[in-house]
Parts: C-alpha cells; structure tokens; sequence
C-alpha cells in the first residue's frame, strides 16, 4: 500500500492578540494540509502589548485541535520551518493592499529557501478590515469588538487597559 507524507504548513505572525481572522486562515489552512504549526515571532525590535506566552495561550484557548501546533521563533522564518519539517508557509491575504508587502516576504523566503512555497488564503470577506493593531486600538478606546476576536482575546485586553466590565 502505498504512503504519503504529511503535508505540514507554517502559519507565522506577531498575534499580538490572535483575531478572528487569523482563526479563519488557519481553519482554511486546515483543510489543506494535514498539520497547521501556528508559529508566534517573538518580536525583539517591536514591543507587543502581550508576551510570547500570552499571544501563545490566547491561540491555544481560541482553537484548541489536535493538528495545529504552537511554537514560539525568532530569527529567519524559513529556518523555523525547515526546523519543523513545514514544506508550506500560510499567509492570509485581506485585500490587494496586503499583496506588494506580502509578495516582497515571499519572494525573500524563496530566495533563501526554494523548496519551501508560500501560499496565501483570502480571509472571509467580513474580516477583511481586521486588525490586531486595531482591535487593539478600539478596546483601548471603549469600542466592543467582540464579533471580531474570541471572547478570551476580549477578556484578555479588558485586563490589559483595565477595563472593568
Ligand atoms: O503578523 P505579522 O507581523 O504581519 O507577521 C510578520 C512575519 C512574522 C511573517 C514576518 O515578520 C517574519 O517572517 N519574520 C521573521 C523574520 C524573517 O524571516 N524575515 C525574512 C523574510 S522577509
């Protein structure tokens, strides 16, 4: 009989928080591959709003499944994925205004690993103005968001900005 390899991808980003859209890519990114790695960049330049093991908790409490798993990475990210075996990098696309950015990443990661393909998901239409900068924003604010980030991720900011609710 014969055997395939299981086809695992690389879904990178700063989560800082996860939104409802990045839950939608890696859903989609689900259906296509047989493993999910949710890889969390562990931003030395930038200063997130929460750590690496609060950005990791808030994705594992959102979608807990047994085919997604959840690293922390710093430095290249194509080194991240060879470490862990990921032939496919997943991106979520949102509209054209994300494309010349998300084109310059990809080819970047080609061109320092060709065997690794980049693939772009196009989110669900009603997040495609989605943002962790925003969402952060709005909650600072005094806005509820909370159709567009899961409740946890709501809670979580609640604590961070002192809201009391
Ligand atoms: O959620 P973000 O902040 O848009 O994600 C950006 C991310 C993590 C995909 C990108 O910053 C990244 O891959 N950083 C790792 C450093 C790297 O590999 N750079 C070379 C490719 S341009």
């Amino acid at each position: 009989m014969e055997t395939f390899a299981k086809k695992r991808a690389i879904f990178p980003g700063s989560f800082d928080p996860v939104t409802n859209g990045h839950l939608d890519i890696l859903k989609r990114a689900l259906k296509l591959f047989d493993e999910v790695i949710v890889a969390v960049l562990i931003n030395e330049g930038k200063e997130p709003l929460f750590t690496i093991e609060e950005r990791m908790e808030l994705i594992r409490r959102s979608m807990p499944q047994d085919r997604i798993t959840i690293i922390s990475f710093k430095g290249l990210l194509v080194e991240a994925a060879r470490a862990h075996e990921a032939s496919a990098i997943v991106r979520g696309l949102r509209a054209v205004s994300d494309f010349e950015y998300e084109c310059q990443i990809a080819m970047m990661n080609r061109e320092l690993a060709p065997e690794i393909e980049t693939t772009f998901l196009m989110t669900q239409a009603n997040f495609s103005f989605v943002s962790s900068r925003l969402v952060k924003e709005v909650v600072r604010l005094g806005a509820d968001p909370s159709h567009l980030v899961p409740p946890t991720v709501i809670e979580a900011l609640h604590q961070k900005f002192e809201i009391t609710k």
